[in-house]
């Protein structure tokens, strides 16, 4: 409704791309081509692998940079014996401040259900960080009409249970797999539909926590298109994987 009250907010997905060298280059790059105003408009987030998150937050802090810095996935265990995974309470002490959840990668190579996905929301709830909740149909499920059905079953499992001033502070983001990684764009307004149909999804759990809650657009943003998909009421920022890592080019998109 209000898209004024919502700050916009920009996050790079690097995905599995980056080491450590080259992610602290990246984010001091950024740093460098933004200033104080953009920051005043937009949030940015930057979500390097794990084992780069240590040296960027180092890089954030040191340079007293105001960039977020997210993770791109954790486990919803607090400890134990779960070989190769990494606890939401082991990010929040090193200072992360959001975690991608429930990524259609992770749910499509990894075999993430939406249980892990409410799991996981609730883990990194509970670490006191923002979960990043991630959904969006195939390209079967949109050609067969089925995009409300499939995201609204997403957001419903990821929410469900979880107190109205909690999903208050949680970050949606719209990612049509189809548009991930394809060069292919949902038209602006396709992606501001099925946004107002998330946000809807969101009033019916939560009241009046929709209008807090920012839902982002995710898939094939880049500096040519973001402008346009920044122009939709629904739209409160993107998720950006490709173009994120290239500091220049997620500048841009930052600076809209
Ligand atoms: P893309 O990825 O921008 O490369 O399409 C988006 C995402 O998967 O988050």
């Amino acid at each position: 409704m209000v898209k004024q009250v919502r700050k916009p907010l920009m996050a790079g997905n690097w995905k599995m791309h980056h080491n450590h060298f080259e992610a602290i280059q990246v984010v001091q790059k950024l740093a460098y081509r933004l200033e104080a105003d953009d920051y005043d408009r937009c949030d940015v987030v930057v979500c390097p692998t794990l084992i780069c998150l240590r040296s960027v937050q180092t890089v954030i802090e040191s340079d007293r940079m105001t960039i977020g810095l997210g993770a791109q996935n954790c486990y919803f265990e607090e400890k134990g014996a779960f070989t190769g995974e990494v606890s939401a309470p082991m990010l929040a002490k090193m200072n992360v401040q959001y975690v991608i959840v429930g990524h259609s990668e992770r749910r499509e190579i990894f075999g993430e259900t939406d249980e892990v996905v409410a799991k996981k929301t609730r883990a990194v709830l509970g670490a006191g960080m923002t979960p990043i909740v991630c959904c969006g149909e195939t390209l079967e499920e949109r050609e067969a009409d089925q995009t409300t059905e499939k995201v609204s079953g997403q957001i419903k499992a990821a929410f469900h249970g979880i107190k109205a001033d909690d999903i208050a502070q949680c970050i949606v983001a719209y990612e049509p797999i189809w548009a991930i990684g394809t060069g292919r764009t949902a038209t602006s307004q396709e992606a501001n539909d099925t946004i107002g149909v998330i946000r809807s999804v969101i009033r019916q759990m939560a009241g009046g926590a929709a209008d807090q809650v920012r839902i982002l657009y995710g898939g094939s943003v880049k500096p040519s298109n973001v402008s346009e998909l920044m122009g939709m009421p629904e739209i409160d920022g993107a998720l950006v994987g490709g173009a994120s890592l290239d500091p220049d080019d997620f500048a841009k998109i930052i600076k809209f």
